[in-house]
């Protein structure tokens, strides 16, 4: 061989020893879990391992996670018809009561949705249980595409329907208030004996399972009910110290504070909270809220104050004589996890996600606060938007659901390969894929 040859084939083997140690060291780079096949175009078959590495906030997992995100970007599946028995099956619905215990002790929810089916649905598989009852509102304003999807997921079950009377809701105004009082004036004629309602917004996503709820419920609660906040502070006072209005347009709503005084005080001369529109309450309260003087007259008085679900259910929590009544409770009760961007660094590590109205939608970065929170939901969730988000927090869920079980555990209620949860349409999520 001559001397061209040979620098020729020691260039080769240089550049091959090269392209090996790049191919090593770009394996070596992703400190993956040992066993862990890792490839993102099959993202869908190793779930269970990455969430796993995100819930303990592994660098490395978040790098692939993003990749993965970006491949599997899922399409919103929109207002089509819904097949029930399928997507009962690849849903994985759990279709039986799963304890005595919860059988004694049903719930009802209180969903107020106005778009994005799919979180929507993924949250509704997460809270539903036969024994339960839930009652939808769907905001008048919202596409008949919208409101027939939600129509078609509620006739899948007997023990869901939507608010016959829809308001058109406005962040912050009335209306938001008043589709509660719609929902909960059908819950109170339902046959099923639930003893607490609980208000949702479609992007929340509980950090309990209905067993750990209701026993949360039984011995730490006892009949009283949770509405989380403290005395008006002054800086919330214009609120309610004047009028406002909400003003709907196409495309476009808001609530706009009037140079106008609010005359008279509160009615009853009752003391104002402020606090938490979300809560957890009674029957027996529920029923008060519907039929007391007071309470009707607050409700009257609310109705051109600022964002009232603020300070409706605090007050009347604080009245000694409503049922279930806390009058000297303050911020406790957990029935939210929220980064607000206020407190950011404060309270909470910053969004990992996007913000969206000053609250954080969860990302994968956060998958690890989420998994320490001790409260019963967490806000908010977009499921087309961070996809390994959603499935991450189903895939930690359900198996502690199933774990809680009394009754044998059906291989449908297991949840599914993710390729059903990315690309529902074009694979048969029926057939169990594992
Ligand atoms: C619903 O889906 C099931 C199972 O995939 C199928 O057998 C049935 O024909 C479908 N029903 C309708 C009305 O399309
Ligand atoms: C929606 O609002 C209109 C009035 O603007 C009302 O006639 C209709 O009944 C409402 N829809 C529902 C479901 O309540």
């Amino acid at each position: 061989m001559n001397a061209a040859k040979w620098s020729f084939l020691l260039c080769a083997t240089v550049s091959a020893v090269i392209c090996l140690c790049i191919y090593i060291t770009s394996k070596v780079k992703r400190p993956v879990p040992q066993g862990w096949k890792f490839d993102c175009a099959e993202c869908g078959d190793y779930p269970d391992e990455l969430c796993t590495a995100l819930f303990q906030g592994k660098a490395a997992a978040l790098v692939l996670g993003a990749e993965c995100e970006q491949i599997h970007r899922p399409e919103a599946t929109g207002g089509r018809p819904v097949n029930c028995s399928r997507l009962l099956a690849s849903h994985s619905y759990i279709t039986e009561t799963l304890s005595q215990e919860e059988a004694d002790f049903p719930l009802a929810y209180i969903l107020a949705v106005h778009k994005d089916l799919d979180t929507l649905e993924w949250l509704f598989r997460a809270i539903y249980t036969p024994q339960n009852i839930y009652c939808i509102h769907v905001d008048n304003k919202t596409s008949e595409g919208f409101r027939q999807g939600v129509q078609g997921l509620a006739d899948c079950f007997h023990n869901v329907f939507l608010a016959s009377r829809s308001e058109k809701v406005v962040y912050g105004g009335f209306s938001r208030l008043q589709a509660d009082i719609n929902c909960m004036e059908e819950l109170v004629l339902s046959q099923v004996k639930w003893k607490y309602v609980i208000n949702l917004c479609g992007q929340d996503y509980p950090l309990k399972t209905n067993r750990e709820l209701v026993r949360f419920l039984r011995s730490r609660w006892k009949n009283k009910n949770i509405t989380p906040g403290i005395v008006q502070p002054e800086h919330m006072r214009h609120r309610t110290s004047h009028v406002h209005r909400e003003y709907i347009s196409p495309g476009q709503s808001y609530v706009i504070k009037t140079q106008k005084r609010k005359a008279g005080g509160v009615p009853h001369g009752l003391k104002l909270y402020f606090g938490s529109a979300y809560y957890v309450l009674t029957r027996e309260f529920v029923n008060f809220v519907l039929t007391d003087q007071r309470a009707k007259d607050l409700l009257q008085w609310s109705r051109d104050t600022y964002s009232p679900d603020e300070h409706y259910w605090v007050t009347l929590n604080r009245m000694a004589d409503a049922p279930g009544a806390d009058p000297n409770a303050e911020w406790e009760g957990n029935v939210r996890s929220i980064k607000w961007l206020d407190q950011a660094q404060v309270n909470h590590n910053g969004c990992k996600g996007h913000y969206v109205r000053s609250i954080c939608v969860y990302g994968l970065g956060d998958l690890e606060w989420l998994a320490q929170k001790d409260s019963l939901f967490a806000n908010k969730f977009e499921v087309n938007s961070h996809p390994l988000v959603a499935q991450c927090m189903e895939r930690w869920l359900r198996p502690k659901t199933l774990s809680q079980s009394e009754v044998p555990i059906q291989q449908g209620w297991h949840i599914k390969n993710n390729k059903c949860f990315f690309d529902i349409e074009n694979n048969d999520c029926s057939i169990p894929l594992m």
